[in-house]
């Protein structure tokens, strides 16, 4: 079942990573993507956009990597105007809800 997978998953993902106190929702996160799909589309699909200059593909990245990239665009360690902009908004329940639906996702 999808439900004990997601246990597992958790239990391993603390195990391996103490330093993630917040664990994400991907469900939850189903409410707080709408922000995100104009630029990194649903699912992980890229959009189609020629002019929104190299959009990365979410879906399917390692969660923690989307929570820590998040984390420094809000810190201002990583810099992207729209991307620091968007992440200044997200609380670190919303970073670790998106990164659990954007990677499972792909
Ligand atoms: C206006 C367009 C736009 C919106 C809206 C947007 N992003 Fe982004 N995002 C980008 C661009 C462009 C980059 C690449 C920036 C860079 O080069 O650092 C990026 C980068 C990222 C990265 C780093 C990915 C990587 O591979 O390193 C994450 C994570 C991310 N966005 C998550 C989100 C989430 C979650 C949302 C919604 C809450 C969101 N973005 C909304 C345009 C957008």
């Amino acid at each position: 079942m999808q439900g004990r997978h997601l246990v597992s998953g958790l239990a391993l993902a603390l195990v391996l990573l103490p330093a993630q106190a917040v664990e994400g929702d991907a469900a939850a996160a189903k409410a707080k993507i709408s922000m995100c799909i104009g630029c990194h589309g649903i699912d992980g699909y890229r959009t189609s956009f020629p002019e929104v200059y190299s959009v990365p593909k979410l879906g399917g990245q390692h969660p923690e990597y989307l929570v820590r990239a998040l984390q420094a665009y809000k810190a201002g360690e990583r810099s992207h105007p729209t991307m620091q902009g968007i992440a200044a908004g997200l609380s670190e329940q919303d970073m670790a809800d998106l990164a659990a639906y954007y990677g499972a996702a792909r």
